[in-house]
């Protein structure tokens, strides 16, 4: 299929993405923010926008139903990057994958029992085992802050931009696992094949990340 396919994901993410997609030249055709569609025609004849939870933006990159796409950094390192290319640090929604348990709660050491509730299964388990720990992993899909509180882990696994969520709910963040940022990715065999397409796009998101 001829044409650009390109992924978007929702919410803050979004917000920061359309100012960028501007400056490199890319507007959708209608106004997304005020629309419930998903899929948007651009002021480019053959590039379309998809809008997408981040969790998904990276399945639909790699099936190749978008040849690009715009995720979180800790989307990559929970999905995995199999069939996909990370070209860029957009450099946006900036924020940290943390740790977090309740404020003065003495800290779990090597060896002992952890359970640990988070959207973030993958890196969870992952950190945690490399820190030599033996998590529970609960798996959540909002409103981590709560589960210590209400006894149903000790710790946490989530994004921390402000802290405010944290401190909210008498949460302190702990270990850091990675800095987050959005990134530009491509379906391995879309920048074959639409090799000029894609770089002449990632060259000018690059232009105004640096702008
Ligand atoms: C994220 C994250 C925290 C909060 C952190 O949730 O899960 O709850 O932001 O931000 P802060 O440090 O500035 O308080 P978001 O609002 O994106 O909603 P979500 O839980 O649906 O992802």
């Amino acid at each position: 299929m001829s044409g650009l396919t390109i992924a978007l994901t929702k919410g803050r993410i979004l917000q920061e993405t359309l100012p960028l997609l501007a400056r490199a030249g890319l507007t959708p055709a209608e106004d997304i923010q005020a629309s419930r569609k998903l899929e948007f025609a651009t002021n480019v004849n053959d590039v379309r926008l998809l809008v997408l939870r981040g969790a998904d933006v990276t399945t639909y990159v790699r099936h190749g139903v978008a040849d690009l796409g715009i995720a979180g950094k800790d989307m990559l390192l929970e999905h995995g990057s199999d069939g996909l290319y990370e070209l860029l640090d957009l450099e946006i929604s900036r924020c940290r994958l943390m740790t977090a348990a309740p404020k003065g709660q003495p800290p779990k050491k090597a060896g002992e029992r952890v359970s640990v509730a988070s959207k973030f299964t993958n890196i969870a388990r992952r950190h945690y085992a490399d820190m030599g720990m033996n998590a529970d992993i609960i798996a959540l899909y909002g409103a981590l802050e709560l589960a210590p509180n209400v006894g149903l882990s000790d710790e946490i696994v989530d994004i921390v931009d402000t802290g405010n969520t944290l401190r909210a709910n008498g949460l302190e963040t702990r270990e850091l696992i990675a800095h987050v940022s959005s990134r530009l990715i491509a379906n391995k065999a879309a920048l074959k094949m639409k090799y000029a397409q894609i770089k002449s796009l990632e060259d000018r998101l690059r232009e105004a990340v640096q702008g």
